[in-house]
Parts: structure tokens; C-alpha cells; sequence
């Protein structure tokens, strides 16, 4: 199956799912509901998924699972949006939770958003139950202070600060990398995949997920907000150090490469069977929002 079709098919598993979570009709769940549905690529639980099958699992049987990470994702970008933080009044194509639903309403969303997750995660499921208790540690150790959390702190608290590179790599591979890899170690996990595997499978994510970061500093300059759904120039706005600033933009584009290419090297492991997730590798680079 061709790169796209594939997505395709990963995508719809999980939109179906999370267009089918039982959120009652109130302000929170409105709220929640808002910045979950309707936007968003979903690359992380398609990893997830993708990571599974790899290692020779059904994708299908991981979609709450794979799904629960989104649900993570996006409490981050409700909070990240947030006048606290980043202040940005627009994401996924709309106006942030906050200016829509008031930041206390957006706040908490978030909050419900993350613990909903882990209750998602917890869920009864066939697979043996250390399989699942160490996907849920390893989730949240990956979405908190040694992770996804700690990168946003030292991306929030460090702003305007003169950087190095060593640190905005550190940063990146905190904020975004964390959660990326959490996802592909989630799939490779509860897929089955052997200690080796998982490895692999994660050496992959660390690149991807540091590339990821790098192609968002990028297209904050040189991307269209119609196309993003989110405002460009974000990031000078708030003086923030990224790799464009580092490394002029020239520069930024050549580590990115560099970074796809180890990733692509990296799973190239699996043979024939790495396609999917070495084009994604390719799609995370090139991408346009
Ligand atoms: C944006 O994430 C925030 C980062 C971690 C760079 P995405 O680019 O995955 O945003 P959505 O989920 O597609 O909206
Ligand atoms: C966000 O990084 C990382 C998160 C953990 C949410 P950015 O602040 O660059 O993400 P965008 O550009 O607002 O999506
Ligand atoms: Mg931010
Ligand atoms: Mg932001
Ligand atoms: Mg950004």
C-alpha cells in the first residue's frame, strides 16, 4: 500500500474512535471535545499504529491505546496556547480553546484531557498486564517533568535567553521529541516487538521526533497560517531560540535532513517491512502544516 493510502487507513481508525468518545453534553466536555475533534494530523497515534504493525501486530487492536497519546497531545497545545505560555489565539484551523471556552474552561480541559488517557490506557486489554503497566509508566513518565512537561518548562521559563544548540536540542527532544517516542514505543510494546525491536523502534522516534520539532521551527517563519491552521511567527514573537535562529535557515533545513536520514537508516532494520515508517519519515520533513 502506498504511503498516503496507509495513512489513510490509520487515520480513520483513530478519527472514528475519538469521534465516538462519550463525552456528555456540558461546558468541559464541549471544551475537551473542541480541540480534540475535527483538526490535527494524528501523526503520534499513527506512529503508534505503525510501530505496532511493524512488529507484527493488528494495528486495530491498539486504537484506543494509540489514541490515548492524541488525547495527551492535545491537552498540551489547549495549555501551550494559553496566554501563560505561548499565547497564540488560533490552532487547528479555529480559535484556541481558551479564546473560545475562557481560559479556566481551557485549563481544565486539559487537566481532563490527560488523566482521561491514562483511564483510557487502563482499560482491559489483551495483552499481558506488565505489557500494559509498562506502557502506561513509560506514557507518563514521557508526558511529564522528565519529558513532554520538563521541555515545555525549559522552553517557557528559557525564553529570550541566549542559547546553544546542545540546549534547544535538549528542549526539542523534551517537548516534542518525548511524547513522539512514547508513541512508537507504545505501539512497538503492545505489538509484541521483542526488547531489540522496541529499541530500534525507538532510536527511530528520537530522530523523528527531534526532526519534528526542527520542520516547526521552520515552518513558523516560512509557513502560511491558512495552511498551518495556527499563526506563523510564534516563535520570534516571544523570542524563542530554535534551530532557524541557531543555525540561519539554511542551516535548519540541512539538520533536518541529516536527522530524517538517521531515521530512515535507523529502521531500515526492518527491511521491506519499514516503508511505511521511513516514508513518514520523509512526509514529517516536507510537510506543509
Ligand atoms: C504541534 O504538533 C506541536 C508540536 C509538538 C510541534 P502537531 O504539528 O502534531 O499538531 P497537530 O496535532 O497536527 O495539530
Ligand atoms: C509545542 O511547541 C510543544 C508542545 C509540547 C505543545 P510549539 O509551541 O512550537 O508548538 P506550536 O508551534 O505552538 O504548535
Ligand atoms: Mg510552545
Ligand atoms: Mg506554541
Ligand atoms: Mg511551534
Amino acid at each position: 500500500m502506498m504511503f498516503a493510502q496507509k495513512y489513510q487507513y490509520y487515520l480513520e481508525l483513530i478519527e472514528e474512535y475519538l469521534k465516538k468518545l462519550p463525552f456528555e453534553d456540558n461546558l468541559i466536555c464541549q471544551s475537551m471535545n473542541y480541540s480534540l475533534v475535527g483538526g490535527g494530523k494524528r501523526v503520534r497515534p499513527v506512529l503508534a499504529l505503525a510501530c505496532a504493525e511493524i512488529v507484527g501486530g493488528l494495528p486495530g487492536n491498539f486504537v484506543r491505546e494509540a489514541s490515548a497519546i492524541e488525547l495527551i497531545h492535545t491537552y498540551s497545545l489547549i495549555h501551550d496556547d494559553l496566554p501563560a505560555m505561548d499565547d497564540d489565539d488560533f490552532r487547528r484551523g479555529k480559535p484556541s480553546n481558551h479564546k473560545a471556552f475562557g481560559e479556566a474552561a481551557a485549563i481544565l480541559a486539559g487537566d481532563a484531557l490527560l488523566t482521561y488517557a491514562f483511564e483510557l490506557l487502563s482499560q482491559p486489554l489483551s495483552v499481558p498486564p506488565e505489557k500494559q503497566i509498562r506502557v502506561i509508566r513509560e506514557t507518563a513518565a514521557a508526558a511529564g517533568w522528565r519529558g513532554m512537561v520538563g521541555g515545555q518548562v525549559l522552553d517557557t521559563i528559557g525564553n529570550g535567553q541566549k542559547s546553544e544548540l546542545s540546549e534547544i536540542e535538549n528542549i526539542h527532544r523534551m517537548k516534542t521529541g518525548a511524547l513522539l517516542k512514547a508513541s512508537a514505543r507504545l505501539g512497538a510494546i503492545l505489538g509484541g516487538g521483542t526488547e531489540e525491536e522496541i529499541d530500534i523502534v525507538s532510536e527511530y522516534a528520537s530522530y523523528i521526533g527531534l526532526a519534528f520539532q526542527i520542520k516547526d521551527d521552520i515552518l513558523d517563519i516560512v509557513g502560511e497560517s491558512q495552511v498551518l491552521g495556527k499563526p506563523v511567527g510564534s516563535d520570534e514573537k516571544l523570542n524563542k531560540p530554535t534551530y532557524p535562529t541557531i543555525l540561519g535557515l539554511e542551516g535548519a533545513y540541512g539538520y533536518l535532513a541529516k536527522t530524517i536520514s538517521s531515521a530512515k537508516n535507523t529502521i531500515g532494520f526492518f527491511g521491506q517491512k519499514a516503508d511505511f515508517l521511513s516514508a513518514l519519515a520523509d512526509y514529517i520533513a516536507e510537510r506543509d502544516n
